[in-house]
């Protein structure tokens, strides 16, 4: 079946209402384009869950900081397109900016103190948008089940606790983190990197991985977990850290000592002028 691109709500819902009416379900997999193999597992999941597959395409400008990326983040719309028809998803919902905020816009969600924690501290307002967004693409797509990478842990934390508090029926997967040979983690931002930058950037998954040996083999202490990372880092002058962290899952609050069934231990770095995130958790999100 030709992949469909749907670019108003309006035509969506009327789209989404034929599923519907058959009983149909439908995943949902909100992205902001420039797809990677990490975008294509959560298809990947949806796909195999439900009926149809919903992808939105949607450079969120809410939430960008004002000297953010928002202007310069990687587009490929029709690129995006084919490897979505690829994988057999139905519908691409691809709407402009003023579509999902128009003239006088002014309504916005906030998940208080979860998104004060990890990249909330640097990046102020960012969650605010994503919550925002994401609650508006819900309410549109009216989706039975919503895949999301464990890549931003943070993010998926907050909208799960979003959809709790605001009685929302949408299911929420977590998808666990796709990764380059080299250990970094999917995402769109890698685009940035140059061939040193990139070298550079792999010492955070290999500090993460080397923490989660420790406590495999017994390490708890918080203190000493996250001051290895930061260590190990640290020894390429070419990273910056911005925040290394062991927090719990369900709160994202600081505890002494690693609860092996309630943690999430994430970490964030620029190099250069690209700012990446990692993590690790122990339990479920
Ligand atoms: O993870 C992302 O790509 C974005 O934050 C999301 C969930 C699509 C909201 O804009």
């Amino acid at each position: 079946m030709k992949i469909k691109t749907i670019q108003t709500i309006d035509e969506l819902r009327r789209e989404l209402n034929e599923y519907k009416r058959k009983n149909q379900t439908i995943g949902f997999v909100p992205t902001m384009g420039y797809l990677h193999q990490g975008h294509l597992n959560l298809v990947t999941e949806s796909k195999k869950e439900n009926d149809i597959t919903v992808v939105s395409i949607f450079v969120n400008p809410t939430q960008f900081g004002p000297h953010e990326d928002f202007d310069s983040y990687p587009r490929e719309p029709q690129r995006d397109s084919k490897m979505l028809e690829d994988l057999g998803v139905e519908i691409i919902f691809y709407p402009s900016k003023t579509e999902i905020y128009p003239e006088g816009y002014s309504t916005y969600v906030e998940v208080e103190k979860l998104e004060d924690a990890l990249c909330g501290k640097s990046r102020k307002g960012h969650f605010r948008g994503v919550a925002t967004v994401v609650l508006k693409l819900f309410n549109i797509v009216a989706p039975d089940r919503a895949y999301f990478g464990q890549k931003d842990a943070q993010q998926v934390i907050i909208i799960k606790k979003m959809v709790a508090d605001l009685n929302h029926e949408v299911i929420i997967r977590t998808v666990p983190i796709a990764r380059d040979e080299d250990g970094l983690a999917l995402s769109s931002r890698n685009v940035y990197l140059s061939t040193t930058e990139r070298t550079a950037a792999s010492s955070m998954p290999r500090a993460l991985q080397a923490a989660k040996k420790k406590i495999e083999a017994g390490l708890r202490n918080t203190d000493i977990i996250t001051g290895m990372i930061r260590d190990e880092i640290s020894k390429n002058p070419m990273v910056k850290i911005d925040y290394v962290d062991a927090l719990t899952l369900n709160r994202l609050e600081k505890v002494k000592e690693i609860d092996l069934n309630n943690t999430v231990v994430a970490a964030a770095v620029w190099v250069g002028k690209t700012r990446l995130i990692d993590n690790f958790i122990l339990g479920e999100i």
